[in-house]
């Protein structure tokens, strides 16, 4: 129960990535804010961890309304009383190349992808610098580290989450702030579902076919990025402030396609 008695939100918990996070910590001992828009999905989320035995509260929100982000931390501290581990989490997709990528298209990513980020750490590092500690994780993408065609805006808002993560490790390294980022490769949720079905032909064969190029020759299960969340934001990363961890089956390590 390492995190008895700690505060944690995680952005976009409503599903996928984000709900396995919540019940990471949830199994820790944490006391998790689950959050999205869906309030429907987030209060399964929300009675999945406490079926479990475990704690966790819901907040509806659009991080993209003006002021929604300062507002949900400080809902967080307000309900729970202290915010211990912040998780970008949240983050949607367009698949388009730049001349089929429209400005609402555009503007709604970086909204989410980075604007969003942005706004959390800085109200979450407002309240972490007065308790003396703090740790935040944000979810970028192995897109953030590389290029990928058709796909240009999401692959640049998340390399600025890469750069948010590593200038704001720099700048609160002194605070007992520790900021780090993970780098998924491809794991699967509805995310990588809707890439593929907007391919076209079998979801399954497409998937078979996507798992083939991969290293491990596998996507992973979101609680396999969970558990990599959960280490960076414990005192068992004690140590790591702004890094980007790969949570990929290898794709990073690999130059070109996989044999
Ligand atoms: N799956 C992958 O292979 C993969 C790879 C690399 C990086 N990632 C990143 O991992 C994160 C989670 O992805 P996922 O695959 O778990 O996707 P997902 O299943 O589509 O989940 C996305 C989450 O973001 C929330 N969200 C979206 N727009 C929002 C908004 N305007 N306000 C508040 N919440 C919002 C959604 O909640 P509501 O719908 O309830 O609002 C949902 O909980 C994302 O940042 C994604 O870019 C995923």
């Amino acid at each position: 129960m390492i995190f008895a008695g700690r505060v944690v939100l995680v952005t976009g918990s409503t599903t996928g990535i984000g709900a396995a996070c919540a019940r990471a910590f949830a199994e820790s001992g944490a006391v998790v804010m689950v959050s999205g828009r869906n309030e429907a999905r987030g209060r399964a989320v929300v009675e999945s961890i406490r079926g479990a035995g475990g704690h966790a509260e819901f907040a509806a929100v659009d991080l993209r309304a003006p002021g929604a982000c300062e507002r949900l931390v400080g809902d967080t501290i307000e309900r729970l009383g202290r915010l211990d581990v912040l998780v970008n989490n949240a983050g949607i997709l367009y698949t388009a190349n730049a001349l089929d990528t429209s400005n609402e298209q555009w503007l709604d990513t970086m909204a989410v992808n980075v604007n969003a980020v942005f706004y959390l750490c800085r109200a979450a590092v407002r309240h972490m610098k007065i308790a003396g500690k703090g740790a935040i994780v944000n979810i970028a993408s192995e897109w953030g580290l590389n290029g990928e065609a058709n796909h240009v805006a999401y692959c640049a808002s998340k390399g600025a989450v890469v750069q948010i993560t590593r200038c704001m490790a720099l700048d609160h390294a002194g605070d007992n702030i520790r900021i780090n980022s993970v780098c998924p490769g491809e794991i699967h949720t509805r995310m990588v579902d809707e890439i593929l079905a907007k391919r076209g032909g079998d979801l399954a064969e497409n998937l078979r076919g996507l798992a083939a190029g991969i290293p491990m020759r596998r996507l992973a299960h979101p609680s396999e990025v969970a558990r990599c969340v959960h280490f960076l934001a414990s005192d068992d990363a004690s140590y790591v402030t702004g890094t980007n961890l790969s949570v990929d089956g290898g794709n990073d390590a690999t130059a070109g396609p996989y044999p």
